[in-house]
């Protein structure tokens, strides 16, 4: 046995399966030709040890907290780059150059409005419906409306889809806003950054003039960097499994959105304020801490701990200074929300029982409150994390189609239903 196989003794028969390296990270154990070689499948609920694919696009180190996309570390692309170079980035692999960059935006910008159609599509739904609910409807429904973008197979109308997907995202989730709200629709303003524009499709209205507060909008911006990939996440599992059967973009990132609705994934955000809000003040934590801690009670502390995270989710660092950015800005000075979160995170990075299960902040537990400062409504938390992760959900898509390897994905199963037994007639059950 060389050093890149590794030895599987099996019903008396030994099997070699080879070892393949990633550029930095685990190694995978190739075992794609084990049930023809062994007739025996492989068991890991939750996907824990299981490379589904492999990708170029996005790296995390859990144990030492790294995220790093195309190379470049999370912390650096929040600092220095705003959203749309982080797209490129995320889609092409390299960061742009000027003309590059100036390209992009402009293609992006020029994608901004919806069909007009589509507001008409928006007033089926109840007013009163969660945004996460409309997102999927409507964003499902941009198949019907852009079928010149749906051949998978032509690479143009591939880039057109993404262009598509990530500039009309801020726009549909806008309209589910204000659409929820009840004011009329804003239309994209196309001489305002990415973020900016988003803010202003959320919160002018046709009466009076809305000026965009630049520092709001580049913690927008910085929202937007902080959630636009991470790796094999569920959603984007969702959406290389949706876009394995050939379905088009548009029905896999409606696909994305319903799996990132879950409480467990995107859904924390809205969660864990939800969570500080019931909590209250600061002298109920306690109460809280041990029911977190109660094994018999499913009560979780929202915004803590992660699949991959064992350490400092490194996005929740940069989210905290942007949420003290945001609370200086608007002078919010005594939330008593903020108080709770300070406190809890102390007494929860300090607990045995927290630290033995290296459950840290992750970045749910901050966005909520900037978002909240923001403007948002918490039914809005979850579409806004849909709006960044479109980029990453489309770059894992393209990598996808573009891989010659590509397959179906078709999990097996360990059945333990009844074997075969005949049918038995109504009358004598
Ligand atoms: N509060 C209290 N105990 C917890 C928590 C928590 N938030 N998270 C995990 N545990 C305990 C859990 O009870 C288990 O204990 P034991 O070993 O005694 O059975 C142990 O820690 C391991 O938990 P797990 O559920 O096996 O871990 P997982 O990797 O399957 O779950 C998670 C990861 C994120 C679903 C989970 O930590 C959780 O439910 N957190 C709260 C929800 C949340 O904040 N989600 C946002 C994730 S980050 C955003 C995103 O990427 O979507």
């Amino acid at each position: 046995m060389t050093e890149s196989t590794a030895k599987l003794e099996f019903r008396g028969k030994t099997h070699e399966l080879k070892v393949r390296p990633g550029s930095v990270g685990p190694e995978v154990i190739d075992i794609a030709s084990l049930y023809k070689d062994t007739g025996a499948f492989t068991y890991d609920p939750g996907f824990t040890s299981t490379a589904s694919c492999e990708s170029e696009i996005t790296f995390i180190d859990g144990d030492a907290g790294v995220l790093l996309h195309r190379g470049y570390p999370i912390d650096q692309l929040a600092e220095h780059s705003d959203f749309l170079e982080v797209c490129y980035l995320l889609l092409y692999g390299e960061l742009p150059t000027k003309a590059q960059k100036d390209d992009f935006d402009h293609r992006v910008t020029r994608h901004t409005m919806v069909h007009e159609q589509m507001s008409r599509f928006f007033t089926g739904f109840r007013r009163d419906a969660h945004p996460m609910a409309v997102m999927c409807g409507v964003v499902g429904a941009l198949s019907a409306f852009y079928h010149d973008s749906t051949d998978i197979s032509d690479p143009y109308q591939r880039m057109v889809a993404s262009v598509r997907l990530i500039a009309k995202m801020p726009t549909i989730a806008a309209m589910a806003y204000k659409y929820h709200i009840g004011q009329p629709f804003i239309y994209p303003k196309n001489d305002l950054g990415y973020a900016a524009n988003f803010l202003h499709m959320c919160f002018a209205v046709p009466c009076e003039e809305y000026k965009v507060n630049p520092v709001l909008a580049r913690a927008m911006e910085r929202i937007f960097i902080l959630h636009a990939d991470h790796e094999q996440n569920a959603s984007t599992s969702t959406v290389r499994l949706a876009g394995s059967s050939g379905a088009n973009p548009f029905a896999c990132i409606a696909a994305g959105i319903a799996c990132l609705w879950g409480p467990a994934h995107g859904g924390a955000n809205e969660a864990a304020l939800n969570m500080l809000s019931e909590i209250g003040t600061v002298d109920r934590i306690p109460e809280f801490i041990g029911r977190a801690k109660d094994r018999d009670d499913p009560f979780r502390l929202m915004g803590f701990g992660h699949r991959v995270y064992k350490n400092y989710d490194p996005r929740a660092k940069i989210m905290q200074k942007t949420t003290h950015e945001v609370l200086g800005e608007l002078g919010i000075k005594d939330d008593p929300m903020l108080d709770v979160a300070i406190e809890l995170e102390r007494i929860a990075l300090t607990d045995e029982y927290f630290i033995e299960k290296k459950l840290y902040p992750n970045i749910d537990f901050y966005s909520g409150i900037t978002l909240k400062a923001l403007g948002f409504p918490t039914t809005m938390f979850t579409v806004l994390f849909a709006v960044a992760r479109t980029v990453g959900w489309i770059a894992q898509w393209k990598e996808m189609i573009e891989d010659p390897q590509q397959k179906i994905g078709r999990p097996r199963q360990l059945y333990t239903g009844p074997a075969e037994r005949d049918f038995v007639p109504i009358a004598k059950r």
